[in-house]
Formats: C-alpha cells, sequence, structure tokens
C-alpha cells in the first residue's frame, strides 16, 4: 500500500470567478494519476460574504475571513492561490511573500511592469516559490505545437502568431465593472487581462521581443454604472503588437515577426487562443477553436503538405480520462495546478511547467512598451 501523502493546504485569497475555477479543478483532483500532492481547499478570503458563502459547499474550508491577512499570517495554509483585481495585485502578492507563504498569482502579476518588478524584489527576498497563472498552453494540442516549435524542425523562423480574443463586451449595455477601467485593471488595459496567455508560450521559447509597434483601441468609452448613468470606461478594449523577435538560427541580426493579438471585442470569438509558427522547413497551427486537432505543415517528397492531427486528452500530468476523449477549459485548469504543485514539491521532471515571474515580467516588458508605442506612433523597444 502507498503511504498517504500529507495534504497541502491551500488558502484562496480573491472568491470570484478564478477562486471558484480553482475549488472545481481541486475538486477533480482523483482524476491525476500517480500525483504527489494532495490540495484541499483550507481558507478563503474575501470582503463579499457572498463570494465566501459559495466555498462552503466544499466541506473543507476552516478559515473564510473578509481579511487576506489572516490567511497570509495562518501557520496551518501552506499555500495561497491569489485571484483578486489587479489593483490589489502588490499589496497582496508582496504581503504573502513577506509572510513567507508560496503562492500562484493571477497575471497579470501587478498592474503594472513597476509593480510586478516590486512584487519580483520581495518574492527574491524571502525565497517563497512562486508561479504565474496561464493555463491555455495545457491543451494537447498547445503542447504539441510547443514541442513542434522547439524541436527545431520549423527550421529558420519565418513569423509567429498568438492571441486571445473574445466577445465579452461586444455588448455596449454591459454595466461597468473592475476589469473596464484603467484604475483597476491597469494603464495596460486588455493586454493585463489577455496578454500573460499570449505571451506564455512565444517566451517560453525564447522568442523575447526586441521591439514592439502598438495598436490600442479603446472602442466603447463609456458603460453604465451601478445605477445605470452611463461612466467612463477608459480600458484599451483591443490591442494589435507588432513585434521583432532575434531569430535564434542566424548571426546576422535577421529578426523575425510575431504578431500579439489581445481582444475583448471579437465578434464572433467567445474564448479563442491561438498559437501558430511558421518557418522554412515546417509550420504548426493550434485554435482552441478546433481544441481538439493540431495541425502541422511540413513538405514531402517535394510537395507542401498541411496535416491534421488529434492530440488527444494528453496534456502535462497523466490522468484517468481516456486518451480519446476531449479536453477542455476545466482541464487546463487542473493540469496547470498539477505541474505547480509538482514543480513545488521538486517532481516536475522536464514537464512543460507554469508560467514563471521571469516570463510575467517580460511580458509586463512588452506591454508597458506598447503604451509608450501608442503615444508616439513608433516602435519602441521594451526596458
Ligand atoms: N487565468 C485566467 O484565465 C483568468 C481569467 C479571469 C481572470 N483572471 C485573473 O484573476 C484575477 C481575478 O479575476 P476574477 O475574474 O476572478 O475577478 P472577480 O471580480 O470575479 O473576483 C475577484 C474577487 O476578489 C475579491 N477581492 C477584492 N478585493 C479583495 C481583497 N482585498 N481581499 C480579498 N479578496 C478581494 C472580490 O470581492 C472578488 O470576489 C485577476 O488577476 C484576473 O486577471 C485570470
Amino acid at each position: 500500500m502507498r503511504a498517504a501523502v500529507p495534504p497541502v493546504r491551500i488558502g484562496i485569497i480573491g472568491a470570484g470567478l478564478m477562486g471558484r475555477e480553482l475549488a472545481v479543478a481541486i475538486g477533480r483532483w482523483v482524476a491525476l494519476v500517480d500525483h504527489p500532492v494532495r490540495p484541499v481547499v483550507t481558507g478563503v478570503a474575501d470582503p463579499e460574504p457572498a463570494a465566501r458563502g459559495w466555498f462552503d459547499r466544499l466541506g473543507t474550508v476552516r478559515i473564510s475571513t473578509d481579511d487576506w491577512r489572516r490567511l497570509a499570517d495562518d501557520p496551518e495554509i501552506d499555500l495561497l492561490y491569489l485571484a483578486v483585481p489587479h489593483d490589489m495585485h502588490e499589496q497582496i502578492y508582496v504581503g504573502a511573500a513577506e509572510a513567507g507563504k508560496d503562492f500562484l498569482g493571477e497575471k497579470p502579476f501587478g498592474i503594472d511592469h513597476a509593480a510586478a518588478e516590486r512584487i519580483a524584489e520581495a518574492v527574491r527576498r524571502s525565497g517563497v516559490f512562486v508561479r504565474v497563472s496561464s493555463e491555455l498552453p495545457f491543451f494537447p494540442g498547445a503542447l504539441a505545437a510547443w514541442n513542434l516549435a522547439r524541436s527545431g524542425q520549423l527550421g529558420e523562423i519565418l513569423e509567429v502568431r498568438s492571441g486571445l480574443s473574445h466577445s465579452s463586451d461586444l455588448n455596449r449595455a454591459k454595466p461597468i465593472n473592475w476589469k473596464r477601467r484603467a484604475a483597476t485593471c491597469g494603464r495596460i488595459g486588455v493586454m493585463g487581462d489577455l496578454g500573460m496567455h499570449v505571451a506564455h508560450l512565444p517566451l517560453r521559447l525564447g522568442w523575447e521581443p526586441a521591439s514592439v509597434y502598438a495598436m490600442l483601441d479603446d472602442v466603447v468609452t463609456e458603460r453604465p454604472g451601478p445605477d445605470g448613468v452611463p461612466v467612463r470606461c477608459d480600458t484599451w478594449d483591443n490591442a494589435l503588437l507588432a513585434l521583432r523577435v532575434a531569430e535564434p538560427t542566424r548571426r546576422d541580426g535577421r529578426t523575425f515577426p510575431m504578431l500579439w493579438e489581445t481582444k475583448r471585442i471579437a465578434p464572433g470569438q467567445s474564448n479563442t487562443w491561438w498559437f501558430e509558427a511558421l518557418g522554412m522547413d515546417g509550420g504548426v497551427r493550434f485554435s482552441t477553436r478546433t481544441p481538439t486537432t493540431v495541425e502541422r505543415f511540413h513538405v514531402v517528397d517535394g510537395e507542401q503538405v498541411w496535416e491534421t492531427l488529434q492530440p488527444g486528452h494528453r496534456s502535462v500530468w497523466p490522468t484517468v480520462t481516456g486518451a480519446i476523449f476531449e479536453f477542455g477549459f476545466l482541464d487546463t485548469i487542473l493540469q496547470m495546478w498539477a505541474t505547480f504543485l509538482a514543480d513545488r514539491a521538486g517532481a516536475l521532471g522536464d514537464r512543460f511547467g507554469t508560467a514563471t515571474i521571469e516570463e510575467a515580467l517580460a511580458a509586463h516588458r512588452v506591454f508597458d512598451a506598447a503604451l509608450r508605442s501608442h503615444e508616439t506612433a513608433s516602435a519602441v523597444s521594451p526596458r
């Protein structure tokens, strides 16, 4: 018989949409085969009683509080999930690090680049284990694309596109909330909301942009406030970033173009994430719109061939789910947490891991450069 694995007791700070998603993922933990960690949601902190109350159904929450510091300071909490509005990131992430608590921090990891640097510095000082949330690359098709791109089979890189588009803000009558205000979402707007998802795979492949040209669009400038009266909606809805990246095989300084697209107003899109990379010898493309397939380009006997592969249900950590069954958003959250907790336990091996602080900082440098590019209508260097 296997020895019982002691539980890792998780405190969730921010009991909204993403706090609930984590609770649901942990409820499915038994799907993972031979995972070294057994998480349990032990604490929840949120100023909204109704948001906290939802977690009563778990039957495992022992500490329910309106004060996040209670969870950060509690010795019976082993690690934290920080899923709060962007204007709260710095205070709570730094506070968690100073309290000596490991954590998974939601993106964008600080409301802006300066805040992200201060959080990173607090983490360095304290030595806690920290990763950044980005789950969409855990789709089997996305991982297949990543594996192909890093294998060298694409040859010299010609062009890369990565994006996340949804239509959540298409309805002008949708009331204002914290995600639609610069003061709470950040001046980077949609890039703070969706940008880390788009940056994660390219940055993991070493494709860090050397120059940024941005086209930012504020389409809906007013939304109904709590009393129905229109209030200013001062956040970028859509962002198109044209980037240049040093081509890794060339010694003459050639750069290749890369596009990062983040849109909250993309008619017809529900939550579409995609990644495409084209090289002289091969190519690959994956989109969550067609989640069961990934396309690969290569030349066979002089013929140019795009072929369709079906990667099945195989992500990073094996599960009891049949290999032919469909994979979805909730599976990505389960897989991201499986890698985060395995990594923390020193058991990840060479598997694809959760986004790092360095990747979050690199993404923030690009978003910061995008604001400067938009202001000056010119290409600028991230710094
Ligand atoms: N990874 C993803 O796919 C994904 C998707 C959506 C949002 N997010 C990120 O998750 C974070 C939270 O977003 P959300 O959609 O869950 O927002 P949300 O508005 O649904 O939930 C945020 C919760 O934080 C609570 N909160 C506010 N101040 C707090 C404080 N001082 N202490 C404790 N709780 C506090 C709010 O009451 C609310 O319940 C953001 O960083 C966002 O960018 C990630």
